[in-house]
């Protein structure tokens, strides 16, 4: 079969590979349907991210059909859709026994650490899979993505009718927004581009958006919105250095800071800043199992609407050809969705 491989950064191959083989104990044979691309493979793609390493088939938000399941496996059936929690913990280390397998210190993440789902089948363990009777193939693959924004906005837990700021408008901080509505807290979006805004705005109903211009006044026009307090909860969905930087500020006395966005860098903030709002500052990290089987009935019960998120299509045979594209803003990508 077909594989797409990451060969190293900037050089995606087609590749011919071994099926594989039957499913053992707690596993499951899959075939992928959808995958979608994220900031992740693009920053793979442009040697960007610490983590990743090549060569590498990339993949991890996806759709797939249960094809066979091993012995012990009794959660999903041949025949069933599925999406794919991708974060492969090991369930011993401090942070799997206290249910945090999202920060698990032995973390693979498939399409990242380990093969993911560009390739027509493959094996995954039976119990990352999370199968629905309603979605599309579509809505199980951006299951995960939603999954970044719920468990972000379940750290900072903003309040109905407090306000809350969403700092950055990409994929991330739109997936924030959309659990951010759900809590019924008010939300305000910044970010450098406009046509992010503008998305926001008419796409995703958000009633206040201030456009970052650098010279400070973002802060004002903060101020002005929240009648002077700034905001009780911030989420920095932004991956900017500068901009988590600037984020502390952006907080209210006594609010919640909230690291989506990832940087290499180190943050440097202000301890008097800190100390006299009293601040908590929070990283949000992957997702957890429950996530994902919330954001699943989420969507089944029509509460989450997905059709805004799906911007660019591919076959899986053009995707080498289209991806470069994927990596500009300027092609109001949101998410390419590949289809095999
Ligand atoms: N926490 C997690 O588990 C997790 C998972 C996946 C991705 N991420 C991270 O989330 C971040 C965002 O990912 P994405 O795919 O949405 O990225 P993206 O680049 O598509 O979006 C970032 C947005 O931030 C805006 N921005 C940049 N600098 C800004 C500034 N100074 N002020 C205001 N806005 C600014 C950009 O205009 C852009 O719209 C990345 O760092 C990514 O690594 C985190
Ligand atoms: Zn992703
Ligand atoms: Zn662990």
């Amino acid at each position: 079969m077909q594989a797409i491989l990451l060969k190293k950064p900037g050089h995606f191959e087609q590749i011919g590979i071994d099926e594989p083989s039957k499913p053992g104990p707690g596993e499951a044979l899959v075939r992928v349907h959808r995958v979608g691309i994220c900031g992740t493979d693009i920053s793979g793609y442009l040697g960007k991210m610490p983590f990743y390493s090549y060569p590498r088939i990339p993949g991890h938000e996806l759709g797939v059909e249960v094809i066979a399941v091993g012995e012990g496996v009794s959660k999903v059936n041949p025949g069933q859709r599925c999406s794919v929690e991708p974060y492969l913990n090991c369930r011993e280390c401090f942070a799997c026994r206290r249910g945090r397998g999202n920060c698990c210190e032995n973390l693979r993440v498939l399409g990242v650490h380990i093969d993911g789902g560009l390739r027509p089948h493959f094996l995954v363990p039976g119990h990352k899979l999370h199968p629905s009777h309603k979605l599309m193939l579509d809505q199980l693959a951006l299951v995960e993505t939603l999954g970044i924004g719920c468990h972000a906005v379940h750290r900072g837990q903003p309040q109905a009718g407090e306000f809350a700021l969403v700092v950055g408008a990409g994929p991330i901080g739109l997936s924030v927004i959309e659990f951010v509505k759900l809590t019924g807290a008010k939300i305000i979006v910044l970010d450098l581009n406009e046509k992010r805004l503008d998305f926001c705005k008419n796409q995703m109903g958000v009633a206040h958006t201030i456009r970052f211009r650098g010279d400070g006044s973002e802060l004002r026009e903060l101020q002005d919105i929240t009648g002077g307090a700034l905001a009780p909860v911030v989420f920095d969905a932004t991956g900017n250095t500068q901009s988590m930087c600037n984020a502390f500020n952006y907080v209210a006395h006594t609010g919640r800071l909230v690291f989506v966005g990832i940087v290499t860098d180190e943050i440097r903030f202000s301890d008097p800043l800190l100390h006299r709002r009293e601040m908590t500052v929070l990283a949000s990290r992957n997702a957890l199992p429950d996530e994902f089987r919330r954001i699943i009935a989420l969507i089944e019960e029509e509460r989450i609407d997905t059709r805004p998120w799906i911007t660019h299509r591919t076959a899986f045979g053009d995707l080498i050809e289209a991806f470069p594209s994927y990596t500009k803003q300027e092609t109001g990508v949101i998410k390419a969705m590949v289809e095999l």
